[in-house]
């Protein structure tokens, strides 16, 4: 990865570079579908009323910040449009977009993006494992913040590292509500007097999951709201390629700093668990066709429990009961559905294995 402009399939970007400036501005600039995925962290609008303070009297570090300062919620919502519009033109046809938000802004974001012509794919609750207490005791400790997760259209088809993320998670599929601790620690960054360079840091562990899930390696993942870089430093990390854009300078320097002392990891531990749905449709019929299974033959159920016999169009009888490998399985278990592929098994040398393991061998020739 360089500081230099790249193309990225035809077109000239300028890839792993913090641009500085109003992001609707220097979005309006870049090529049109050019990007693979937004992760977009924006002006929340707190509409904080005077200063916070915990019950020891010291004051709470809020986010006040000018940048976070919106006149109405019409005024916010005019922003809002504008920049989920420019955020779509430079969107790949299959790209999609994270926006992450508090109750403050996030039900006005989720309307402008549908209104927009984003479709949603998912909403994720972040639920902070260490939030802050709520100081006033007037109203519940506000322990989450939404992520909505959108595809450029309807008919979009974004990346979806299933696997992966089933991985992350154990081998268990991954849920929409996500428990991570908020960035604080060594991680946390700090000016030069020890105070936080940033209000809102997003921790490295968020955007790690968000982008192992819907990108892969060399992928372009644009930030528009980057303030200490977190976007581009995992993205660095994970060997994608990252486009920041901040309009406060001191940001953007924190944000340099800290991606020039981040390290890519290597080249191996970057591959993940690959999702089966990316791989080629083999149908159960084709293996037939090629005498991997004869017609006549018998299949056994994994569990022991049912046989089949293969039939010369690709469909099994058991049981009297006829239709694909997963409609006989589904209807002998007496289920709602089954994946014929893991339920079925041939003989082989006496032992029953897998009629995936065919499966996998035309996979293993189709990409060879
Ligand atoms: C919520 S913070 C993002 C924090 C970031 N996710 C992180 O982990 O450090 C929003 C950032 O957007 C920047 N910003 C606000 N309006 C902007 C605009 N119109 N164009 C570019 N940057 C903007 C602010 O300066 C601020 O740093």
């Amino acid at each position: 990865m360089t500081n230099s402009k790249h193309t990225n399939g035809g077109v000239s970007l300028p890839l792993n570079q913090i641009l500085s400036g109003d992001c609707i501005e220097v979005m309006d600039a870049l090529p049109e579908n050019s990007v693979d995925l937004i992760f977009a962290d924006p002006p929340y609008n707190l509409q904080l009323k005077g200063e916070l303070h915990r019950p020891d009297n010291s004051k709470v570090d809020a986010v006040d910040d000018h940048w976070d300062q919106f006149d109405s919620f019409k005024v916010y919502d005019e922003f809002s449009r504008d920049w989920l519009r420019a955020a779509r033109r430079i969107l790949k046809p299959n790209g999609a977009i994270w926006v992450i938000g508090s109750y403050h802004n996030i039900f006005r974001v989720g309307a402008c993006l549908q209104d927009a012509g984003y479709w949603i794919m998912n909403d994720v609750i972040w639920r902070k494992s260490n939030p802050m207490p709520n100081f006033r005791g007037m109203r519940l400790t506000n322990a989450h913040e939404t992520m909505i997760w959108a595809a450029k259209d309807e008919k979009s088809k974004p990346t979806f590292n299933y696997e992966a993320l089933k991985a992350l998670n154990d081998g268990v599929q991954m849920r929409s509500d996500w428990v991570l601790p908020i960035c604080n620690g060594h991680e946390r960054l700090k000016d030069a007097e020890g105070n936080k360079a940033h209000p809102t840091q997003k921790p490295e562990s968020l955007l790690h999951r968000v982008l192992i899930g819907s990108t892969n390696v060399g992928d372009v993942v644009l930030d528009p709201f980057f303030g200490t870089g977190t976007t581009g430093a995992v993205a660095k990390k994970l060997g994608r390629n990252f486009i920041g854009i901040e309009r406060e300078e001191a940001y953007r320097e924190v944000a340099a700093r800290r991606i020039k002392d981040t390290r890519k990891f290597d080249k191996e531990s970057l591959e993940v668990s690959t999702s089966k749905r990316a791989a080629p449709r083999v149908p159960f019929g084709q293996l037939v066709e090629r005498g991997m299974l004869n017609p006549g033959e018998k299949l056994y159920a994994l569990n022991g429990r049912h046989t089949a016999k293969v039939r010369a169009d690709g469909t099994l009888i058991g049981n009297d009961c006829k239709g694909s490998i997963h409609q006989v399985g589904a209807a002998l278990e007496g289920a709602p559905s089954c994946n014929g592929w893991t339920y079925w098994g041939f003989r082989k040398e006496g032992k029953t294995m897998p009629i995936d393991l065919l499966r996998e061998q035309i996979r293993a020739e189709m990409s060879a």
